[in-house]
Formats: C-alpha cells, structure tokens, sequence
C-alpha cells in the first residue's frame, strides 16, 4: 500500500486474489453479466486486444476501433439497494486481471462514507483521489499501448454527488463535485491511464446527464429473478430439512405477489432471511425446514424499491 493512501481509499486491493475469486464464486446468476462487463472493460483498458481482433477478421485496424479508444472508461452501475452493484464492482478486477493477464489495483472510494454533508470536502477528495492515481498510473503504459499493470477505481455511493449538488444549487454554489469529477475521468482518458472508474448509484435519475454521456455502458442491476432466487436459496440452505421443491416454493413466495410489485433483493436474502431463518430453527432447537423458513419469511418483508419510497 502506498503511504498516505489509507486516509483516502478505504483500502486497496490487489488481483488476483484468494477472497476475492471466493466472493465472485459466491455470486449468483451474474455470469453473464460480469463476463461481458470484464471483456468491455478489457477492450476499454487495453486498445491492443481490440486491434488484434479487428486484424484477424478485418484485415487492418479499422477506424471503429480508434473511435472505441476514444472511449471513456467508465462504466455505471445504477439500481435498487442490494441488487450486487458493489459487490460486482469490488471482483470484477479479479476477472480483469485474469483476462488481461495484468495485475489489478482496486481503488475504492465510498463518497458518502467520506464526504457526507460538505460539498467542498467531497470535491477535495475526488481531486486528491484522481491526483493519486494518475500518480501511480502514469508511467504504467508501455509504448505499444498495452500496460504494465491497471486500475479500478471505484466511485460509491455516487447519489451523494447529486445530493452534493441539490444542496449547491440551494446555496448558490457551483456543481463544484461533479466537476471535479468530470475533470478527473477526462483527465484520466486524455492521459491514457490504464484505469477503469466505475460509479455505483440507487439514482440512476439524480446523476448528472454530463457524466452519464461519458459513461462506456450504463449498467442497471435488477433484483433476483425467480431461477436466481431459487440459487441463492439452494445454494445455502443445503444440508438444511428442505427439498428442491420447498426450495423453489421459497423462491417463489419470495417473488412478486399480488399485494407487492417487487420481490426480495439479494441482500434480503442473503443478509436478512436465511440468516434470520437459521437463527430462528437454533432458537427453537429444531431442524432448519419448510415451517421456519415460512414463518420467518411471513415477518421479514423484502425491502422497498427506492421509486416506491418516493411515489
Ligand atoms: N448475484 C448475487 N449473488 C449472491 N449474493 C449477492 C448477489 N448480489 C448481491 N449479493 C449480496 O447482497 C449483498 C448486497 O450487495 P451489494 O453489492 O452491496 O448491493 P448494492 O451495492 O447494489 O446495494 C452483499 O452481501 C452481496 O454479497
Ligand atoms: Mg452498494
């Protein structure tokens, strides 16, 4: 770790590591999406493996292949709480590093762990966060384009950005956060910093139009569909006194219902109700089965959508 980091990321990481191809293992039903998001941000980070496929099926680098490298590397994660937004952004370096056979620094800066409140000192901290990186990335291309080593920096909690600003308006002050985060992504790509910013927000809405412009690909998060929350479901009440079948008849009371327009989030699953339900069979000194999983699924409603808070 590099000194003075600890008092600006909460902590580095490195890929590949040991937890982290634990957590991504850990992930349910997100395949698909996470290998496409690391093969987006592989051809974004690294130009040399888009110019060596486009020679093999085309012949020659074709122009569409330099207006992709004019590409900002940023990617946006928006969706509801606990819905895996960053979960996957704190992995998904594991799974670049392997494609790109480089080695990966996770950065992560969580705006509203750090910056709550204060619209100066949340402009300060993404200013010092970028100066930061581009001082560690900035020798890490080599001269073919590819590079030594790449970075994630990853922007949390983002909504705090557009609070920051709801709030500047009001004291007729500049968007001074959103600013110093333009001028750091813009920054980074006309330096050609090897490094991808991902920014999570629950309010894809309140984001600023002039970052989501920027934004590679927007990624919006959904809650678990039935066959995921069946996975989930199976994965960790194994063992326990459920057939397949009460499994899925979990999987579907934990669905949408007549009464509701939204069924549990992953981490209502995996944070609130098995826990709850394991919790509740040691209680009563009995078998984790059908009849608790029921009764603690009757008293632990899932969490409301955000939209559904507002309306
Ligand atoms: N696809 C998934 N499979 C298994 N667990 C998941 C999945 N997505 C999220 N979780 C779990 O749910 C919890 C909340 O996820 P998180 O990424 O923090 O949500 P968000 O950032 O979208 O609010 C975490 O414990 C995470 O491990
Ligand atoms: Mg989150």
């Amino acid at each position: 770790m590099t000194e003075g980091i600890e008092g600006l990321f909460a902590r580095t990481e490195e890929f590949p590591n040991s937890s982290a191809r634990a957590r991504l293992a850990a992930l349910v039903g997100l395949d698909d999406l996470i290998d496409r998001l690391a093969t987006d941000a592989v051809a974004l980070l690294d130009p040399t493996t888009i110019q060596s496929w486009s020679k093999a099926v085309h012949g020659e680098v074709i122009p569409a292949v330099t207006a992709l490298a004019d590409r900002t590397p940023l990617l946006v994660f928006a969706g509801d709480v606990g819905v895996g937004k960053t979960e996957v952004a704190e992995v998904i370096g594991q799974v670049i590093a392997t494609r790109a056979d480089a080695d990966v620094t996770l950065y992560p800066l969580s705006l509203t762990a750090r910056g709550r409140g204060a619209v100066g000192e949340m402009t300060t901290l993404l200013t010092r966060a970028f100066e930061r990186i581009s001082a560690d990335f900035v020798r890490a291309r080599r001269s073919d384009g590819t590079a030594s080593s790449l970075g994630v920096l990853l922007i949390d909690e983002a909504d705090a950005l557009a609070q920051s600003r709801e709030l500047a308006q009001m004291h007729h002050e500049d968007r001074a956060g959103v600013n110093a985060l333009l001028r750091g992504i813009d920054g980074m790509r006309t330096d050609r910093l090897p490094v991808l910013t991902i920014l999570c927000t629950n309010r894809l809405d309140a984001l600023d139009p002039a970052v989501q412009r920027r934004a590679a690909a927007i990624e919006v998060f959904g809650r678990p569909n039935r066959a995921q929350r069946f996975a989930l479901l199976a994965r960790h009440l194994s063992g326990a006194k459920l057939s397949d079948t009460e499994i899925d008849g979990l999987a579907a009371a934990t669905g949408e219902s007549a009464d509701r327009s939204y069924g549990y989030t992953y981490s209502d699953l995996r944070q609130r109700l098995i826990p709850e339900m394991v919790l509740a069979a040691y209680r009563h000194g009995v078998a984790l089965d059908a009849l608790i999983a029921h009764e603690v699924l009757a008293r632990t409603p899932p969490t409301r959508p955000f939209e559904a808070l507002t309306r």
